[in-house]
């Protein structure tokens, strides 16, 4: 077993200055993913955390919530929801617009995806402005669904986005802060 999982995240997330844009530190998960190892602990630690919550779905978020939701949903043997950039799901969808920390951004849900009485883990790589996970939500929350935490690996605590998420009375699971 790894004595400090999170830790042990934390240290395979690379930091790299000034992309996309001058000023961002972007926290780059690619090296959670490439290495087997890290990403059995990465995944590990969402399932332990939802095993006896027993969520009805997952939903991640475009596009790199993609690759740890369904891998969650896929363990926890429930389904998996895309909640998509404008433009890409081919269904009647509905959708909301916000503000990220460089530019803005319109995601879609399909109207089926979910139901009233769903009780759902909505997960996200990261969160900063929290703009994407409370569109997220909402969409959810519009199709009648609960959803009953937010899920991450990175919270940029700095830009509010985690706090605006608690204090609007989403729960949050992260597992790593970059100050
Ligand atoms: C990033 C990240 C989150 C979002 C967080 O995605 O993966 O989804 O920004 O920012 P927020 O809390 O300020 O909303 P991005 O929009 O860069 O898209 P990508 O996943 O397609 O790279
Ligand atoms: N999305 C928004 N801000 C980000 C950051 N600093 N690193 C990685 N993804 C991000």
């Amino acid at each position: 077993a790894i004595a400090h999982p999170g830790a042990y995240i934390k240290h395979h997330i690379r930091t790299v200055p000034d992309w996309p844009a001058p000023g961002v530190q972007f926290r780059d998960i690619t090296p959670l993913l490439s290495n087997p190892k890290v990403f059995r602990v990465l995944i590990d630690m969402f399932v332990h955390r939802y095993f006896d919550a027993k969520p009805t779905a997952i939903a991640g978020l475009d596009a790199r919530g993609f690759i740890i939701g369904s891998v969650l949903a896929y363990e926890l043997n429930v389904g998996f929801v895309p909640i998509r950039k404008k433009g890409k799901l081919p269904f009647t969808t509905v959708e909301e617009t916000y503000e990220l920390e460089y530019g803005s951004a319109t995601v879609e849900i399909h109207t089926d995806a979910v139901k009233p009485g769903d009780r759902v883990v909505l997960i996200d790589d990261l969160i900063a402005t929290g703009g994407t996970m409370m569109a997220g939500r909402k969409l959810l929350q519009r199709l009648g669904a609960e959803v009953i935490e937010g899920a991450c690996i990175v919270d940029l605590p700095e830009l509010g986005g985690s706090d605006k998420l608690r204090a609007s009375g989403l729960p949050l699971f992260t597992l790593v802060s970059f100050e």
